[in-house]
């Protein structure tokens, strides 16, 4: 009956793939994200590898983190490479301008960076400087990462202790060009991207998937003239020499204005709503901006990367304001679902996605105690732990009927969001609940597979904003969820309010 919600799913008619590497990350150097939360250096207590904290290490590991973003950010137009090689004591120091004004004493630079990076198991994404570098820093700073031989690069690679060039997959062509990355205008950028894309060759087997820094949010002439810039693919597909290979699109959600933007706990029920209805915008964005994409590209052949998303609060009381450090609660995990679920609606043309940032900074998967250290997982962290089966897995259509929904600032804003994958025997079916109040169930109309056993998980907590601390690790954790049953269409899923789903199936 059309009281009734339901999400009818086609289990035999798989779309996309969902890259996993949508579940990216990013790590700049802001605040306590790299030092302090990933970098606590080679004399530290705490325990490390080589500096670099082995619980961050694990906890990631355990999303099986596909990539991460890194220097920046508006530090990546700041940053210069060379700076960051050699001996540490002997780098030099430069002054953080975007991030509290601090100095930084460049101990983390290449080599820590591609360190990290092993351990993870998370693939590279360098963010090379086009706002203050030049054509030849960036091409140097290629080489001496990815070539084998011994040309000038390699050898001071060796110099500095690297025989093995490293595999460095993705490429960003500076950030945020519009703003910190040197107020440029769409024509100047595109200009310099195609200029820079160039001289960011590929060595040996290594090739460079290059990302131009792209449009905030619904700056859509930013996106038509970077796409203009490649001339006709159209009449190509196949045509080799396009410079880069992907752009960048920026969105954060917020429940207020740049100047107040609301605060991460304590918050009113006006302000949950607002927030989900910011996050959903996402969907749009990227509907309109592929809709740009299409009419350059109609086979598509360039990839979206929203390389940077997430909630962005006023900073918690008594921390500096450069640092960005807010706290992140059942709300935040709900933004991030949503966001997801765009992702994986929009499989076919967002390749790649990075939440702002993994550790101490913004919409973080973990926060990290400045005095004793603990170690605390976000309930962000647990959607992302929840979603891993959805990478690499093929999108399938969910076709959503009677959800209730809520005005929120002039529109009507769904209270149910679902998205869904299979990969072989396996289907993972994800379900937010964005109702404040209201419990209600989900059927689950199950067409094209025989499902043949399922188990089903939640994330919620007893109020909006709850939140888990080194005294209450986990206030926010994912339980086993009981709330399912057979139901004659397929299954019925009980939905509590606030909540986060996920529902596996075992398919014939
Ligand atoms: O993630 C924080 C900052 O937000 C990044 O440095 C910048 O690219 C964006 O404005």
């Amino acid at each position: 009956d059309a009281a009734t919600t339901t999400a009818i799913i086609d289990l035999d008619l798989p779309g996309a793939t969902i890259s996993r590497h949508v579940y990216g990350h990013f790590a700049e150097h802001l605040g306590r994200c790299i030092y302090g939360g990933f970098w606590v250096g080679e004399e530290s207590a705490v325990p490390h590898v080589r500096g670099i904290r082995s619980d961050v290490v694990a906890a990631l590991r355990a999303l099986q983190i596909p990539n991460l973003r890194w220097p920046g950010g508006c530090f990546a137009d700041d940053y210069h490479w060379r700076d960051g090689i050699g001996p540490r004591d002997q780098r030099p120091r430069m002054v953080n301008s975007h991030w509290g004004d601090v100095v930084e004493d460049n101990a983390f630079g290449t080599h820590e960076f591609m360190d990290l990076c092993e351990l993870l198991g998370a693939e590279p994404y360098v963010s090379g400087n086009v706002g203050s570098g030049t054509v030849a820093e960036m091409s140097d700073w290629v080489e001496y990462l990815t070539r084998a031989d011994d040309s000038p690069m390699a050898a001071l690679r060796r110099a500095n202790g690297r025989d093995e060039p490293w595999r460095v997959p993705f490429w960003g062509l500076g950030n945020e060009a519009w703003g910190c990355g040197g107020n440029l205008r769409a024509e100047q950028f595109a200009s310099l991207a195609r200029q820079y894309a160039t001289y960011a060759r590929n060595h040996g087997d290594n090739s460079l998937y290059r990302i131009a820094a792209g449009a905030d949010s619904g700056d859509l002439h930013w996106t038509e003239t970077l796409m203009r810039s490649f001339g006709d693919l159209a009449a190509d597909p196949d045509e080799p020499v396009r410079p880069f290979q992907a752009l960048s699109l920026h969105y954060y959600t917020m429940s207020g204005s740049w100047g107040d933007k609301g605060d991460a706990t304590g918050f009113s029920t006006d302000e949950w709503y607002t927030t989900m209805a910011r996050a959903r915008h996402m969907d749009e964005l990227l509907t309109r901006h592929s809709t740009v994409m299409d009419r350059y590209d109609p086979h598509r052949k360039v990839g979206l990367v929203v390389d940077e998303w997430g909630t962005w609060w006023n900073v918690e009381k008594g921390t500096n304001p450069g640092f960005l450090y807010q706290q992140n609660t059942l709300r935040d995990a709900l933004v991030a679902s949503v966001h997801l679920d765009a992702f994986h609606r929009h499989a076919e043309r967002v390749v790649m996605a990075n939440i702002a940032q993994t550790v101490n900074v913004l919409q973080a998967m973990i926060l990290t105690d400045p005095g004793t250290g603990a170690l605390v997982l976000t309930p962000t962290y647990h959607v992302f732990a929840m979603n891993t089966a959805h990478h690499d897995a093929a999108a399938l259509a969910v076709h959503l009927r009677g959800v209730p929904t809520r005005a929120v600032d002039g529109s009507e804003l769904p209270l149910v969001s679902a998205s869904a994958s299979v990969k072989a025997d396996a289907a993972l079916i994800s379900l937010s609940h964005l109702d404040t109040e209201t419990d209600r169930s989900v059927v689950l109309d199950l067409r094209g597979r025989a499902v043949v056993a399922y188990e089903a998980r939640v994330l919620t907590a007893p109020t909006l904003d709850a939140h888990n601390t080194p005294e209450q690790l986990d206030a926010v954790a994912p339980t086993v969820h009981h709330g399912v049953r057979p139901h004659p269409r397929g299954l019925e899923v009980d939905l509590p309010a606030h909540s986060y789903v996920t529902v596996s199936l075992d398919l014939r």
